[in-house]
């Protein structure tokens, strides 16, 4: 698929599969279920978080809830400016739940701190965020992430919900991008 396109494959489907085990033993074991409408609420970022949330979803041990939002950043498409549209926002309050980020990868962390004082902004009764994927020489802001998958070098990644002009999210992987794809 994608012909050459995909220079290396950083971290196979496999290994992916491992680390959201290995993550949704943690998640599982720090969210005790609470009964109710105490659970847990997984809040998705699309659309790169799509294929890592719904596995991790299923691999938890505790019940979620799923909320998405979506947003933008203003400015050019090469370098996030730290101002933020939101898209589409969550469908319900999340004032006293525990609230749980589920990113695909932080890369100037601009995104996610963001997203962090607004969702705070809403009085959850927790707030942490997982990501699967981070970037730690392209952090620009510190962002405290409480769960993470991989540390990767700063490259450019695609596949596993990661795009390059929308492309590659469908991969089951993580590869890199061969440069003659994003120089072009
Ligand atoms: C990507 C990625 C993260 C964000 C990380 O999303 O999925 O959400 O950028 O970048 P940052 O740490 O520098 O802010 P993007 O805005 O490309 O939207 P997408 O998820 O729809 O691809
Ligand atoms: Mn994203
Ligand atoms: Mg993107």
């Amino acid at each position: 698929m994608y012909g050459d396109d995909i220079a290396s494959v950083l971290i196979t489907e496999q290994q992916i599969n491992e680390k959201i085990r290995e993550l949704a033993k943690q998640v599982s074991d720090d969210y005790p279920e609470r009964g109710d409408r105490d659970d847990l609420v997984l809040v998705g970022v699309l659309k790169g978080a799509v294929m890592f949330m719904t596995d991790l979803a299923r691999a938890l041990s505790v019940p979620v809830q799923m909320e998405f939002m979506a947003v933008s950043s203003y400015g050019s498409a090469t370098s996030s400016s730290g101002v933020v549209r939101i898209l589409k926002d969550l469908d319900r309050d999340v004032a006293g739940r525990h609230v749980l980020i589920v990113e695909d990868i932080i890369d100037s962390g601009l995104t996610l701190s963001w997203l962090l004082k607004n969702l705070q902004s809403r009085n959850p009764a927790s707030l942490e965020v997982c990501t699967l994927l981070r970037k730690p020489d392209a952090v620009k802001v510190e962002v405290p992430v409480r769960y993470v998958g991989f540390e990767i070098p700063n490259e450019f990644v695609v596949g596993y919900g990661l795009d390059f002009a929308e492309r590659y999210r469908d991969l089951p992987y993580i590869g890199t991008l061969a440069p003659e794809v994003y120089s072009t």
